[in-house]
């Protein structure tokens, strides 16, 4: 079997990234309620660094106190949360894979009893899921929470992350800026909609200088009036203008969770197509995530040119050694794509999976 296209480094910044498998951001739920990093993450990543990902991104990490979409995510709200980070960073690091951290703000998709804050999002508008009202942001909140996005950068930079993730996807705050769905502003920040975005680019590149940064969006939110890929096709390229070196293309909101984590019905590689087109019209490397089940099948997306990187979640939770037995041909316990690890939607307080009872 050739693998040469996942097995080929990949430089961006000055920062190698030995492969092209990534293993996206996966919010757990296994941190303190405090957002401090925990002994099972430690665990869990660790193993994951050992099992052969080139780049593991950490998170969501929450950037401010109102924007934590669940009880016990990551934050990067003090200072205090940078030791933990920290031995995080270091222990990917220490086994090969390089670490990245993913910031976010929930917006809407978190409800206030739970983060004790109002919920807050562009416009007055609950999401059809979580359907609490939110407030709309005013001037102020939305430059408190840039900031928030730029002090969170710099302080996963402090931390040792090798590499940036603003996530845009899902319909989370910067989603729902972005998309006509959940933004019906009427300043500038809803007559262009990508601004709020671009901004907090700047104001995180102002604060980390040449670490790279990644772009999560939705390339496709799959909801009537939301982001479809003619939207997405004309924004991704501003997001590269004001600083994005890599975007990642997902799928889905809240509304629309499906195309969150795909179903195995849904078909291998559900979003390669929204990959391509994204990449053909960005000069950064792009990843691609969504029912990609075999290196077989992740190199030849990158192959053919569809994508550049190859995001791989459920499998390597299912057996965190999965990129490194699939390389030496070994058996590997399956993700089945069960879902049991979306553990929000069952009432369950954290991530869990049936094959893989160590986590
Ligand atoms: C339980 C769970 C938590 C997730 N958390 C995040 C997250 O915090 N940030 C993010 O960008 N994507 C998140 N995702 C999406 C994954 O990164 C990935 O895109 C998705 O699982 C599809 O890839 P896969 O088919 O390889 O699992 C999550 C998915 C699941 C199932």
């Amino acid at each position: 079997m050739n693998l040469n296209n996942i097995l080929e480094p990949l430089h961006i910044k000055g920062v190698t990234i030995p492969n092209r498998i990534v293993f996206p951001a996966f919010q757990t739920n296994y941190a303190t309620s405090g957002g401090f990093v925990t002994d099972r993450l430690l665990r869990m990543y660790e193993k994951l660094a050992q099992g052969g990902s080139g780049l593991i991104i950490i998170g969501a990490i929450a950037v401010s106190d109102n924007g934590s979409p669940n009880t016990n995510v990551l934050k990067v709200t003090s200072d205090k949360h940078i030791e933990g980070l920290e031995k995080l960073f270091s222990v990917i690091r220490e086994n090969g894979s390089v670490p990245a951290a993913q910031l976010l703000h929930a917006g809407r998709q978190t409800v206030s009893a739970m983060t004790g804050h109002p919920v807050v999002a562009p416009s007055a508008i609950p999401c059809p899921v979580m359907k609490e009202m939110p407030l709309e942001l005013d001037d102020a909140g939305i430059k408190k929470i840039q900031d928030d996005f730029a002090d969170g950068a710099q302080r996963v930079k402090k931390a040792g992350a090798g590499l940036i993730e603003l996530h845009g996807a899902f319909g989370y705050l910067i989603g729902s800026f972005l998309s006509p769905f959940s933004n019906k502003r009427t300043d500038k920040y809803g007559v262009d909609k990508t601004l709020f975005f671009t901004e907090t680019i700047g104001k995180v590149r102002r604060k980390i200088g040449n670490l790279p940064i990644s772009c999560r969006i939705s390339a496709d939110e799959y909801v009537e009036d939301g982001l479809t890929l003619d939207d997405t096709k004309k924004l991704a390229p501003r997001l590269v203008e004001a600083g994005a070196d890599v975007i990642s293309v997902a799928a889905g909101t809240y509304a629309s969770m499906n195309h969150m984590a795909p179903t195995k019905e849904m078909g291998e590689g559900v979003h390669v197509h929204l990959a391509k087109a994204i990449r053909d019209v960005v000069d950064v490397p792009v990843i691609c995530a969504g029912n990609v089940r075999s290196l077989q099948y992740a190199n030849k997306i990158i192959r053919e040119g569809k994508t550049d990187l190859a995001g791989i979640a459920r499998p390597q939770l299912a057996d965190p050694f999965f990129v490194r037995k699939s390389l030496d041909n070994q058996p590997f316990a399956e993700c089945t794509s069960c879902n049991t690890c979306m553990y929000f939607l069952r009432g369950e307080p954290s991530v869990s999976c049936p094959q893989n009872p160590e986590l």
